[in-house]
Parts: structure tokens; sequence; C-alpha cells
């Protein structure tokens, strides 16, 4: 998931987990996706990178924030959702790193994370948990599945074995793109000037229960900027979340939730194709974040973002990573909330 390549880079890759996406399968083994499951998935996860207990397999580093969204009036055109009805809706967010070490430093060249937990005026709630990248690593589960394989650390020399991360960068051209993506900038300079995906292409049904295919990010008002070379070497592996806490104590943080809308032919099941940068688009609603704080005894650090809870209006497609999602997400959080 991490850099273009993979086989030279794998202690970044140990660092990326959740941000890799399922490829077209052009090259995955045979086996597909079907006969792989959630268990199975995490249990690979808890093989390359440990297991704390009590916290999240992947992602596990992250801090909590607090804040609201208020659509515009453009996106009840295409969505019947109570998010989309204009009043400010109450919002718990998680910015997270991907991967399952907790120690990882806040320069790994690895995914970011912000999951949103909506609460609607009419009760019902909303998930979304993206990436700060357009695409994902793997196409199918079973992808993401050998990925973790191959990230489990050599017993004779407790790194990943770098033939065998060749070996799977070899067999499986899904994961390139977001790869190349990530390989080719620094990461973020602060949570709050990067931009999210939601990746997944999902559907906007209205009131007259016309569906539209969307795929929507979130970018952020203070501009995106990334690290720069030298503070890439210099930061230090914890600034992040004292960032984020500062910058919020000054004054509140905003993106815009950005719609794109499909044509024909555009990828509805495939995460790791992105769309054509020329597709109407419009401004969903504003994200504001007014508060943050570190995850232990906050109100992010037991929810499960589950990104297939969404309220009428919203709906998943077929895409086999964002099904498969879910069943990975209980069986972490059962174990998490379960103290294991
Ligand atoms: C086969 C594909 C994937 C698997 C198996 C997987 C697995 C997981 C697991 C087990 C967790 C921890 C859940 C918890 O304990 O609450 C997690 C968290 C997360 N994943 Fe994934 N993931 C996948 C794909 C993705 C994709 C496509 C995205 C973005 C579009 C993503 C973004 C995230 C984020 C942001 C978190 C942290 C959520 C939080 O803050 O609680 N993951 N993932």
């Amino acid at each position: 998931m991490n850099s273009s390549a993979i086989s030279v880079r794998f202690a970044a890759a140990k660092r990326c987990a959740a941000g890799l996406a399922v490829g077209v399968g052009l090259a995955a083994p045979a086996a597909a996706a079907d006969d792989v499951g959630a268990a199975q998935v995490v249990d690979a996860i808890e093989a390359a990178f440990g297991v704390t207990p009590g916290a999240r397999r992947n992602h596990i580093k992250g801090s909590c924030a607090l804040g609201d969204f208020v659509a515009s009036p453009e996106a009840a055109n295409y969505s019947r959702s109570a998010l989309f009805s204009g009043q400010a809706v109450p919002v718990v967010a998680r910015f997270s790193l991907a991967g399952g070490n907790p120690g990882v430093a806040d320069t790994a060249k690895s995914p970011r994370g912000m999951a949103l937990a909506f609460k609607l005026p009419d009760g019902s709630v909303q998930h979304m948990t993206m990436l700060n990248t357009p695409i994902f690593g793997a196409a199918h589960p079973r992808t993401f599945l050998d990925l973790m394989v191959a990230l489990r650390p050599d017993p004779a020399t407790g790194k990943p074995d770098p033939e065998k991360i060749k070996a799977f960068k070899a067999t499986h051209p899904d994961n390139q793109a977001q790869a190349d993506y990530l390989a080719r900038r620094n990461p973020p300079a602060s949570y709050a000037t990067s931009a999210y995906w939601g990746i997944h292409t999902f559907k906007f049904i209205d009131r007259a229960d016309k569906t539209t295919l969307v795929r929507w990010r979130f970018t952020p008002q203070a501009g995106e900027q990334n690290l720069s070379d030298d503070a890439l070497k210099s930061a230090p592996p914890n600034f992040l979340e004292p960032e984020l806490i500062e910058r919020t104590r000054r004054a509140p943080v905003r993106w815009h939730m950005m719609v794109s809308i499909g044509e024909p032919g555009d990828a509805e099941d495939n995460p790791t194709l992105a769309w054509p940068e020329n597709r109407k688009q419009f401004r969903a609603g504003t994200l504001t974040i007014s508060a943050a704080m570190p995850q232990a005894g906050a109100a992010c650090e037991t929810i499960n973002f589950d990104p297939l809870v969404m309220s009428d209006g919203i709906a998943p497609t077929n895409d086999p990573i964002l099904l498969f999602r879910s069943p990975a997400y209980a069986l972490s959080f059962a174990k998490r909330m379960g103290g294991k």
C-alpha cells in the first residue's frame, strides 16, 4: 500500500495496513475475493503488527475530535439523507495513522485516516471513514490479506522479509496506484492540512428514489500542506496530535465536502481506480472541527467507524472492499471492547 517500491520500503509498508486498496485482480491469485474471511484478515493484521490489548487492530494510533457539519442546499437535490437537511449536525471524529503499530512515527509515509460519525436530526447515524489517498491499495480482500501475510515479521530478523514483499508487489498490481501516490508525496504537516477521500463509490438517493453514483472527499480550508523534506527528517515522532489540539484551541478547522458525480463507465466496484478529474462536482457542505483531544477516554475511542453505517438516502455499491470492511471492523471492535 505504501510505496511504489513496496519491496524496498517494507518499514513504511508495515505501518499502513488500512490504506491499501484492492486491485482489479489482474494478477491476483485465482482464489480471489470470496474465500477470504474477516477472521483470517484480522489474524493476519495481528500477526503483522502484534496486538495491543483493548486497541484497534488497524489505525491504532489516533486522536479524537468534535465538531459539526452543515450541508449546502445543493446536496439535498441528490440525497434525501437527514445529513443534508442544512441544520448543524454534531460530529464525533477520529484522525489516525494506518497500521497496527501504536508507536508509528507521524512522519511515516503511510495513509492518514479521518473517520466521522454524524448524529442526524432524525436520530439516525451516518459514518464516513476515509483516507488521505484518492484510491485504495487493493481491489479485493485477497490483496489486503496477502499484503498482511507479506508484512509478517521474519522470526530471524524481526522485520518483514523484503523478498516476500517483492513477490507481493509482483503479483498484486492492484496495490500499485495507491503505493505510487503515497511514495510521490510527503505526509501531511497537520491533520488539518490534508484532504480525505471516501474512495469507494456510493449511491445518493433522492426523494423520488432517483439514484446518483457519487464519490466524496473533504478538502481542507487551510489548504493542503505536506511536510517539507527537511521537516520529514527533523519532525518529532508525535507532532500530529498536539498540533491539532493547539490549532483547534486557536480557531475551528474546516473542510469542504466535495461530491463528484459518476458517468457511465466510471469505476463503481473498484476502489483502486480513480475517476476522471473533469466529473461534475458540487460542494455538499462544510465540516467544522472545533476541539481535539487524546483518544483515551474520549468519545471516538469506543466508536466502531464501520463505513456501512449509513442513513436513508445514502447507500453502498457492490464494491467488495467496502462490503468486506464491515465484518473486519466488527471483529476488531469486539476484540478491543472485550479487552483483547
Ligand atoms: C480489506 C480492506 C480493509 C480492511 C480489512 C480494513 C480493516 C480495518 C480494521 C480492522 C480497522 C480497525 C477497526 C476498529 O477496531 O474499530 C480499520 C480502521 C480504519 N480503516 Fe480500514 N480496512 C480496510 C479498508 C479501508 C479503506 C478502503 C479505508 C478508507 C476508504 C479504510 C480506512 C480506515 C480508517 C480511517 C480506520 C480508522 C477508523 C477509526 O478511526 O476508528 N480502511 N480498518
